[in-house]
């Protein structure tokens, strides 16, 4: 049976240590893995801009033996020149895995459905799994087993803190949400996250104060206050966040030995401050190289099962 990637809640706590696990391997010894899927074709499609995941997919996939097809919005115009149903059902016939990032999660479920080859989420407005992946390996190098260990989402309850919200629940860190009122993760993500961390004693919290949400953390991050998409809502979410900026007021409460993590593009001076993601304590392009292995894990694990 083929398998997708399409989110964090699709896979079981054990997959997602193994997928870790894997990644931390591909990352140690990436000859084991050279030319592991010679011959295979994966189709990258992009609706939306990208540096780190266009990148890393393209790379990883030729570190891997593969070959990579990159496919823009310009190109076949997803759902528009042609159906996603067409459209899939055209690339099954050619690829052996497809990587989308687009807007409507239900696009890449559908992609999902219609083809009998793995379809891997790259982002879409409601997760970014490949992201959770990526940086729960960093965590894993800095701060060592993620049990109990606490981990603050500041900002937007966006597309990275549902995915990084369901992979603590999954690996059994505490996880708090710090959000303006409006602005949290949705509820069916919180039920899901707060379900799987009943099995591994992760406790799952959404509260407003940013600053309380901070004390004690092993783990700061925070996105962009206006994500991809959201262009036209930009005067207001900068109002409703202002008092959401990571900044080494903030970060004092933290640890000591706590990490700031973005997954980037980071817009400096708005959701972080130069002071911090340039602080000793920032490992933002540790998480950057770090999509790099654990996308190869995912693209080996999905196509050589
Ligand atoms: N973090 C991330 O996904 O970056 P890109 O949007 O540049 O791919
Ligand atoms: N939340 C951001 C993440 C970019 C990697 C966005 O969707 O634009």
């Amino acid at each position: 049976m083929k398998r997708d990637f399409l989110s964090i809640a699709d896979w079981s706590a054990k997959d997602l240590l193994k997928l870790l696990a894997l990644s931390a391997d591909m990352k140690a010894r990436p000859g084991k893995y050279k030319d592991s899927i010679r011959g295979k074709s994966v189709a990258l499609i992009f609706e939306k801009q990208s540096l780190r995941t266009h990148v890393t997919f393209d790379v990883g996939i030729y570190q891997l033996g593969g070959h990579s097809v990159y496919l823009t919005q310009s190109d076949i115009n997803l759902g528009k020149r042609e159906s996603i149903h067409d459209v899939s059902k055209n690339l099954e016939r050619w690829m052996n895995a497809v990587v989308v990032r687009t807007y409507a999660h239900q696009s890449c479920v559908d992609m999902g459905k219609y083809m009998k080859i793995p379809v891997v989420n790259a982002l879409t407005d409601y997760e970014h799994p490949c992201q959770a992946v990526g940086d729960f390996l960093t965590v894993v190098e800095h701060v060592g087993k993620p049990k109990k260990k606490k981990f603050v989402f500041v900002g937007d309850g966006n597309n990275v803190c549902n995915s990084l919200m369901l992979m603590a629940s999954k690996v059994g860190m505490n996880f708090v949400a710090a959000t303006p009122v409006g602005y949290e993760p949705p509820a069916e993500i919180l039920k899901l996250a707060r379900k799987a961390g009943k099995e591994t004693g992760a406790a799952i919290e959404v509260i407003r104060d940013p600053f309380e949400a901070a004390k004690d953390a092993d783990v700061v991050y925070t996105d962009v206050w206006v994500s991809m998409g959201q262009e036209a809502e930009k005067e207001e979410r900068l109002k409703a966040f202002h008092d959401y900026q990571v900044n080494e007021r903030l970060m004092k409460l933290a640890k000591k030995s706590a990490i700031f993590m973005h997954c980037l593009p980071a817009h400096r001076g708005e959701e972080v401050t130069d002071d911090v993601i340039d602080s000793r304590q920032s490992v933002v392009w540790d998480e950057a190289e770090n999509r790099l292995h654990s996308q190869k894990a995912i693209i080996y694990t999905l196509i050589k099962g």
